[in-house]
């Protein structure tokens, strides 16, 4: 029997409203009438109670703590595939066999190359420039490239353009990395993993060592807990800027301003900048007590998360593969044990209980690829690498949804 909302006013009308259900998850009241037939807009700034689509991808039990790509649990994940078997699954829905892993590598190598004109873009940047407004501009740059070959028509069939997105930051990120300390390029090897073959990029010779294999599935397991995540604010950024018909890489460069946001995606950066504050202040203490001080704008960085009212999956993982790679390294990492201690004391105290606030993805990958010798302003673009396979997926599902139309939101006017 289908489920449905009564919704009555105070003036006696009384209207039904459809409650759609999904496979798993909450249901959702379907309100899509509710202006024509009230006259009323809901309100909900920021998103926290409303569904903007319907979606196959990714799914996520904020309470429970739970997070699946294509149905898969992310630890199953993390722990037995590369990054590039987890590219096929989101794009394609299913984890790829030996011979379809093969092709789609060929693939990503083929669509691979940078052009010399986005080559141009970053070199045409300062030193000084943060990565991230870097990334931003080759994004733009690449819809030229899009427009030319296809004009504004969106391509929705042909998967290579998203594709060629995934097979081209890497070599993107590395090279922005390497403008801004000053060397040369390095070219790609695409008979190397697709991990392996960014760090290389990014180090060169500096990564041949004894560590190497153990950074590469480090890095790997990184780039798989980044894929995806539902409709965050980068991948509703994403869906927005897609809705008007525009191309896949102006929509990407969307994405990619958004997720700088310390809010968002540049939280990595800020956590591994306040753990160094602590270290430096060597109070504790202090900094929880700025956190809880809601007069005070200080915010405890890699804590807290809009849907995971429990430990962020990606964060659990992420603290066991920071323990793996520090004990392999011998390294006594102050900065891991500070975030241990900040940890300890937030989740006992009130405050972060009654709120409900853990350690999210961003808590310790900062800590992670600082081991890795990976300078915290490249957090971010990395985050935006690993998180251009998710972009593109849910870019995709956005142009093949039928019900998708142009996203307009509405407002309570409070002016004159
Ligand atoms: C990512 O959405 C995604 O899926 C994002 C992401 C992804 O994979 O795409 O998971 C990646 O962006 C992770 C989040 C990274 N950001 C940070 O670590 C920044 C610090 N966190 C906060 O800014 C905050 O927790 C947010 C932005 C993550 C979530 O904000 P919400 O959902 O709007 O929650 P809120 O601000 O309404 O917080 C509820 C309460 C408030 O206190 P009260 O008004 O009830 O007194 O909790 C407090 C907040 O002040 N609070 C914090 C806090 N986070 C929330 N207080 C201190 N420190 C914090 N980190």
């Amino acid at each position: 029997m289908d489920k449905k909302a009564l919704l009555e006013l105070n003036n006696g009308l009384k209207i039904e409203l459809p409650i759609l259900s999904g496979t798993i998850g909450p249901n959702v009241l379907n309100i899509k009438d509710l202006y024509r037939t009230t006259g009323l807009f809901t309100y909900d700034p920021g998103f926290v109670s409303t569904a903007s689509c319907s979606s196959s991808i990714t799914f996520i039990d904020g309470d429970e703590g739970v997070l699946k790509y294509r149905g898969h649990d992310i630890a199953d994940l993390a722990e037995n595939n590369n990054f590039t078997a987890i590219i096929y699954l989101l794009l394609y829905g299913a984890l790829p066999n030996l011979e379809q892993h093969k092709k789609f590598l060929l693939k990503i190598g083929e669509l691979s190359k940078v052009s010399e004109q986005v080559i141009n873009v970053i070199k045409a940047f300062p030193k000084t420039a943060h990565p991230m407004s870097i990334l931003i501009a080759c994004f733009a740059s690449l819809s030229a490239f899009y427009h030319e070959r296809y004009g504004n028509t969106v391509n929705s069939e042909n998967l290579d353009c998203g594709i060629s997105a995934i097979a081209q930051v890497p070599a993107i990120v590395a090279m922005i990395y390497r403008h801004i300390k000053n060397q040369e390029f390095i070219n790609a090897q695409n008979e190397l993993s697709y991990s392996e073959n960014f760090l290389r990029m990014m180090f060169g010779d500096a990564f041949n060592n004894d560590k190497s294999s153990l950074f590469v599935k480090a890095l790997d397991k990184i780039f798989i807990l980044h894929a995806d995540h539902e409709q965050n604010a980068s991948t509703a950024a994403i869906r927005l800027v897609g809705s008007a018909g525009s191309n896949l890489f102006a929509s990407l460069s969307a994405g990619i301003a958004t997720l700088w946001g310390p809010a968002h995606g540049g939280a990595n950066e800020a956590v591994i900048n306040m753990l160094r504050e602590i270290e430096q202040s060597g109070d504790i203490g202090k900094f929880i007590e700025k956190a809880k001080d809601d007069k005070d704008p200080f915010k405890l960085m890699g804590f807290g998360h809009r849907i995971y009212k429990n430990y962020d999956p990606r964060a659990r993982i992420l603290k066991g593969a920071c323990n793996e790679v520090l004990d392999k390294l011998e390294q006594d990492n102050k900065l891991l044990k500070i975030a241990k201690g900040l940890e300890e004391v937030a989740l006992k105290d009130e405050y972060f209980v009654m709120r409900k606030l853990y350690p999210n993805v961003d808590f310790y990958s900062g800590i992670i690829m600082n081991a890795i010798d990976i300078p915290s302003n490249m957090f971010t673009p990395i985050f935006a690498l690993a998180r251009t396979t998710g972009w593109v997926t849910q870019w995709y599902e956005m142009m093949n949804d039928k019900e998708a139309k142009i996203c307009r939101p509405r407002q309570l006017y409070v002016g004159e």
